[in-house]
C-alpha cells in the first residue's frame, strides 16, 4: 500500500489519548441476523476501547427484527439479549411485537441508524425505507445493507447532504476491506487515472479453484458447501454484487452519479478450467474484476472476467480474499488487499463509519478531502 490508510492515528483527535468524558450517542440497529448480532457483540468488546479512546457512548436503544423490536430508554446491553438459541424472543420484557423501525426513529433522540436488513437490490426494500425514515427524521445512517444504494444511490446521498447528515456504507462495499475511506483520505490531491477491484469473495474463490484444475459447478459446489456461496449464488456469480459495489466505490469516489445500468456487467459462468489453464500457460490468471476507466469524456464502467498479468497487484489475490487498486498520477498504483468480509468483518466496517462520523471533521461520502 503506497499510502498508509491507518486513518485513526493520523486524523482522529482523540486516537492514541485517553478521554475522559465519553459523548453519548443513541443508535437503533435495524436487522438482527448474522451481521445484527456480530455487531451487538462489537458493541459489548470494544465499550471501553470507544469510551477511552474515540470518547464514544454507544448506546443501543432499540433492535428490530422482521416482526417487532427490542425497545428500552436506558440502552439495551447485548448480554441482555433474550435472542439466544432456546431462548424465546416474546418473553424479554424488552420486546414489542409488530413495533415498525419507522416508529421507533419518531420517538427516540436522533443518533446514527445501523441497518443491516437483507440486501433486495431490485426494490432496496425493506432498507431503503429505512433510510430515507433515517434520513428525514434527523439520524446519521450506517448500512451494511447494499440494496437501498443500488436503487437510489443520488437520492439517498442527496437527501443526506440536503439535512446535514452523514451515510456511510463501508460494510457494503467490501466489508473490513478499505475502498471508499482509501480513494477519499489517503488519495487527496492525487488524480484517479482508473479503480480496478476484486470484490467478490465467491466469485474469486470459485476461479482460484478452477485454475486449480475443479470445473465451474463443482467449484461453485464445494464453495456453497462451505458457506462461501449463497444457496441461490445469481448475484455473485453473474457481477452483480461486483457492480453494485463498484458503483459505491465510484459514486463516492470519482463523485460519479451511475447507476446499475450504466455498468457493463458480465458473469464468471461462461468461464472453464481450460480457459484459467490456458491463462496460466501464459503466466496470467482470470479475475472477476470492477473497472473503472477514463473514455474521452466520460467514466466507463464494467465488470466481466478479465486476463491479469503476474505483475499486475491483483494477481496474488485468491480464494476468498478481494482487493482494490487505485492508479493514480502522483502515487503510483495503490492496492490495499485481505480484510475480513464475514458477519465479523462487516460489523467492525460498521463500526469504523460511525467512529469516522463522530471523529473525523465534515466526515461525508461524497467529497474527496
Ligand atoms: N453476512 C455477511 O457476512 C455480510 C457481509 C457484508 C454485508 N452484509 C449485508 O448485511 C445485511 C445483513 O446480512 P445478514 O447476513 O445479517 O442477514 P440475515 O442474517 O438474513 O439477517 C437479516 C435480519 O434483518 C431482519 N429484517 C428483515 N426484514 C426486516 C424489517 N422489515 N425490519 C427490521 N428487520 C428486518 C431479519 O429479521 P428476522 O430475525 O425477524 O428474520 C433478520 O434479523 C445484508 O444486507 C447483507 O447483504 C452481510
Amino acid at each position: 500500500v503506497g499510502s498508509n490508510p491507518t486513518l485513526s492515528a493520523i486524523l482522529i483527535p482523540g486516537a492514541g489519548t485517553i478521554i475522559k468524558k465519553a459523548r453519548q450517542v443513541p443508535l437503533v440497529l435495524a436487522g438482527f441476523g448474522h451481521v445484527g448480532k456480530a455487531f451487538c457483540g462489537l458493541l459489548q468488546e470494544k465499550d471501553e476501547l470507544l469510551r477511552k479512546h474515540y470518547g464514544l457512548a454507544l448506546k443501543l436503544q432499540a433492535v428490530l427484527k422482521s416482526d417487532g423490536g427490542f425497545i428500552s430508554d436506558s440502552g439495551i446491553t447485548p448480554k441482555g439479549f433474550p435472542d439466544r438459541p432456546g431462548q424465546n424472543t416474546a418473553r424479554s420484557p424488552l420486546w414489542k411485537p409488530g413495533q415498525t423501525l419507522e416508529a421507533v426513529l419518531k420517538t427516540v433522540k436522533p443518533g446514527v441508524l445501523v441497518e443491516c436488513t437483507p440486501s433486495n437490490v431490485q426494490t432496496g426494500e425493506p432498507g431503503l425505507g429505512h433510510l430515507r425514515a433515517a434520513l428525514r427524521g434527523g439520524w446519521h445512517v450506517v448500512t451494511a445493507n447494499k440494496g437501498p444504494l443500488a436503487v437510489d444511490f443520488k437520492g439517498l446521498r442527496d437527501l443526506a447532504q440536503a439535512n446535514h447528515l452523514v451515510l456511510k456504507y463501508s460494510a457494503a462495499t467490501a466489508a473490513a476491506l478499505p475502498t471508499i475511506d482509501v480513494g477519499l483520505y489517503s488519495l487527496a490531491g492525487a488524480e484517479i487515472i482508473s479503480i480496478e477491484g476484486i470484490l467478490n469473495g465467491t466469485t474469486n474463490y470459485i476461479l482460484t479453484r478452477m485454475g486449480e484444475g475443479a470445473e465451474y459447478k463443482e467449484a461453485l459446489r464445494e464453495a456453497q458447501d462451505q458457506g462461501i456461496a449463497e444457496h441461490n449464488p445469481a448475484l455473485d456469480v453473474e457481477g452483480w454484487d461486483t457492480a453494485v459495489k463498484l458503483l459505491l466505490i465510484a459514486n463516492s469516489v470519482l463523485g460519479l452519479d451511475l447507476t446499475l445500468q450504466d455498468i457493463k456487467v458480465e458473469g464468471i459462468t461462461q468461464i472453464t478450467s481450460g480457459l484459467l489453464e490456458k491463462a496460466k500457460q501464459e503466466e496470467k490468471t482470470l479475475k472477476l474484476i470492477g473497472r473503472m476507466t477514463q473514455a474521452p469524456g466520460r467514466w466507463k464502467a464494467e465488470v466481466s472476467p478479465m486476463s491479469v498479468e503476474s505483475t499486475h497487484p491483483l494477481f496474488g489475490v485468491s480464494r476468498t480474499n478481494k482487493g482494490i487498486t487505485f492508479w493514480t498520477d502522483t502515487m503510483g498504483a495503490v492496492t490495499v488487499t485481505g480484510g475480513k468480509s464475514d458477519p465479523r468483518g462487516a460489523a467492525a466496517a460498521l463500526l469504523k463509519d460511525i467512529i469516522h462520523i463522530f471523529c473525523i471533521p465534515n466526515a461525508t461520502t461524497s467529497f474527496r478531502l
